[in-house]
């Protein structure tokens, strides 16, 4: 079988990490060679990354600064972990990915886009998703089904929050072939059901 890449994506709260885990798990039950992995993050370098980038502390952080700190937490990953993942044929689940950075730091914060493209394509070595669910719910429920202690990117304002998910839906308008959008369902198993649904259909 042909290796496979597939991401997760979404706005705070939206049940990203529990869904592509349980997509993870379903996955390995079948006897499929997968693995998972978070971003930023996942080797040692880039979660001493991720502590930077997420310390509430560090509330002077440039614009410029905290998008090169995301890609090269994704440089890292890719060389030391994903490449090698999918030369090897496996398929490799990712919890966010280069459409984080374009929704958060993109839209989000107001990072030109096609910068953004243009890094990404150095970090990523032009590696793609195959499939990217896009977990989809409205920014106030998200925000309200996160924990009260609030990491430095989760604090930001209500607007912020609402231009990264208007950004996530221009992000799977423009490549609708590859981004899916799966809105949030109540039941955790009834968005996984439509999530399985489509990993069968285009991937796996
Ligand atoms: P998580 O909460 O999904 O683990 O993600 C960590 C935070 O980092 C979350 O608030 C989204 C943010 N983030 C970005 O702003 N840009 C990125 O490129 C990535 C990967 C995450």
């Amino acid at each position: 079988m042909r290796s496979k890449f597939i991401t997760f994506e979404g706005s705070e709260g939206c049940g990203k990490s529990t869904q592509s885990r349980l997509l993870y798990e379903y996955l390995k039950k079948q006897g499929r060679r997968v693995i998972y992995l978070r971003e930023p993050g996942a080797t040692k370098i880039s979660e001493k990354i991720r502590k930077i980038l997420l310390d509430a502390k560090n509330d002077s952080m440039s614009a410029e600064c905290e998008m090169l700190l995301y890609m090269a937490a994704r440089a890292q990953i890719i060389k030391e972990i994903i490449e090698p993942a999918l030369k090897n044929r496996k398929i490799v689940i990712c919890d966010r990915f280069l459409d984080s950075t374009l929704a958060y730091q993109g839209y989000g914060l107001g990072t030109e886009i096609n910068l953004i493209k243009d890094i990404g394509n150095f970090v990523t070595r032009r590696i793609k998703p195959d499939l990217t669910i896009l977990l989809d719910l409205p920014v106030k429920k998200g925000l309200h089904y996160r924990r009260l202690a609030k990491d430095r990117i989760e604090k930001r304002s209500l607007e912020f929050h609402a231009r990264v998910r208007q950004g996530y839906l221009k992000l799977a308008q423009d490549e609708p072939a590859r981004i899916k959008i799966v809105k949030v369902a109540r039941e955790k198993s009834v968005t996984q059901k439509k999530i399985r649904e489509l990993v069968e259909r285009y991937v796996v």
